[in-house]
């Protein structure tokens, strides 16, 4: 009575028009498929840090050696990331401190130092040296090329 009345015909017709365009998507597909290097892209990317060498964006310039202070560090606040110095040893942290996530503000006599509730790290293993952080920084790969600059890894 109240039930709407679908004629078997109209049923039909909609699953035609379903299954065409079921089989057109699929052609397309099949002739497109993904677009060549595309995919592929991304995953050499993410897996071939040997092959792709310095074009990659995971690896680029982010510091010259020179410009850190040695004994000391400096705070990449883009990259969310410290460097610390001591001498010709560069070392490559997370600028995020552990605690409730503020960047730290920088690296004093020997200690990188979250000015939001005090925590300080060491800087030279980003070991909990003062709380309220209770875990280290995040090691991050750098490499130090011959030039003395220093590329994220
Ligand atoms: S967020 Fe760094 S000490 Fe709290």
């Amino acid at each position: 009575m109240g039930t709407p009345q679908v004629s078997r015909r109209s049923v039909l017709e909609g699953t035609g028009v379903a299954l065409a365009a079921g089989a057109l998507g699929y052609v397309g597909f099949v002739a497109l498929g993904p677009v060549p290097g595309s995919e592929g892209d991304n995953d050499d990317g993410d897996s071939s840090g040997k092959g792709s060498g310095g074009d990659g964006e995971d690896s680029h310039f982010l510091a010259a050696v020179d410009d850190i202070p040695d004994g000391g560090g400096m705070v990449l606040s883009d990259d969310k990331l410290v460097l610390t110095r001591d001498g010709d040893s560069v070392r490559c942290f997370s600028a995020v401190c552990t605690h409730q996530g503020c960047l730290v503000a920088g690296v004093q006599d020997g200690e990188i130092r979250c000015p939001c509730h005090g925590s300080a790290f060491d800087a030279a293993t980003g070991a909990v040296v003062r709380g309220p952080a209770s875990d280290p920084l995040e090691p991050e790969d750098i490499e130090v090329t011959d030039q003395g600059e220093v590329l994220r890894a």
